[in-house]
């Protein structure tokens, strides 16, 4: 089974394209809408959440663990690598190699949360791939916020996107990469704000492609014709949740609750 999290509703871009790649495939996913937004949070603080949710999804059975989340994969994949030696995890890191591979104007910009800039391992990132080009980041204040509310057409989140926007296009660039699991979910409004000219760069697909790859590895590659079952937990509102499953990806399915206890998930 394969254990996929996030702050909230973001990784779903990226359990949308693992049920769309791996079907045979069971899920479990997990919310922690108790804590959502991580982005402003001290990274010490979102690496004991994802230590929490871990061991919840080693005990329901998890045998590789998505960290559907920028934030979350650069506050605390080392760490989790670090406590679970033995645990497959699949990580997010900005999309940086590609886009500066395919950048013209030798412009890319990012957009994702401040933990996420703030991480080593985007420094690193940029060490290793950003050589010749100019990397931009911008932070895109009250954007995660309006998405998990299902706000993802509404006026006043275009608005925040244009603003956030403005200082990369007067730049110049030509690739911008989504640097966090909400963004997909308006990146209808971000190709209408930043044109033709520029390629919006989406992960998920290559996220779920190394999910694969890291099953086939273990010996769990699924049987041709087999259904995966999928499980939705939120440590927020199960209702408002369900709504946002349907309104988002188009599943149908009553999420549950699930309550911190001491450092703990509990069903
Ligand atoms: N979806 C998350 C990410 O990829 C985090 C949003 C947040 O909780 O701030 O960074």
């Amino acid at each position: 089974m394969i254990g996929v999290f996030d702050s909230g509703v973001g990784g779903l871009s990226i359990w949308r394209e693992i049920a769309r790649q791996l079907p045979g495939h069971s899920t479990l996913y997990v919310a922690d809408q108790a804590h959502v937004p991580y982005g402003a949070r001290p990274l010490e603080e979102v690496r004991h959440f994802c230590e929490g949710i871990t061991r919840f999804l080693l005990e329901q059975g998890a045998d590789v663990i998505v960290v559907a989340c920028n934030t979350a994969s650069a506050a605390a994949l080392h760490h989790l690598r670090t406590v679970f030696p033995d645990v497959p995890f699949v990580g997010m890191e900005p999309a940086v190699k590609p886009a500066a591979q395919n950048t013209s104007t030798g412009v890319v910009g990012v957009i994702a949360t401040p933990a996420t800039f703030q991480g080593e391992l985007f420094a690193s990132l940029l060490d290793r791939f950003a050589g010749g080009v100019e990397v931009l980041t911008q932070v895109c204040p009250g954007l995660v916020d309006a998405i998990e509310r299902g706000a993802v057409s509404a006026p006043e989140t275009r608005e925040i996107l244009q603003s956030c926007l403005q200082t990369l296009l007067e730049a110049s660039i030509d690739q911008l990469v989504l640097g966090c699991t909400h963004f997909p979910f308006v990146q209808h409004l971000i190709e209408e704000i930043v044109g033709q000219e520029v390629e919006v760069v989406d992960p998920a697909p290559a996220v779920a492609r190394q999910t694969g790859r890291v099953l086939v590895e273990m010996g769990q590659g699924g049987e041709q014709g087999q259904t995966g079952r999928h499980l939705f937990y939120t440590t927020g509102d199960p209702t408002a949740f369900t709504t946002l499953l349907e309104q988002l990806i188009g599943v149908r399915q009553q999420a549950k609750r699930l309550t911190w206890r001491e450092g703990e998930l509990v069903v």
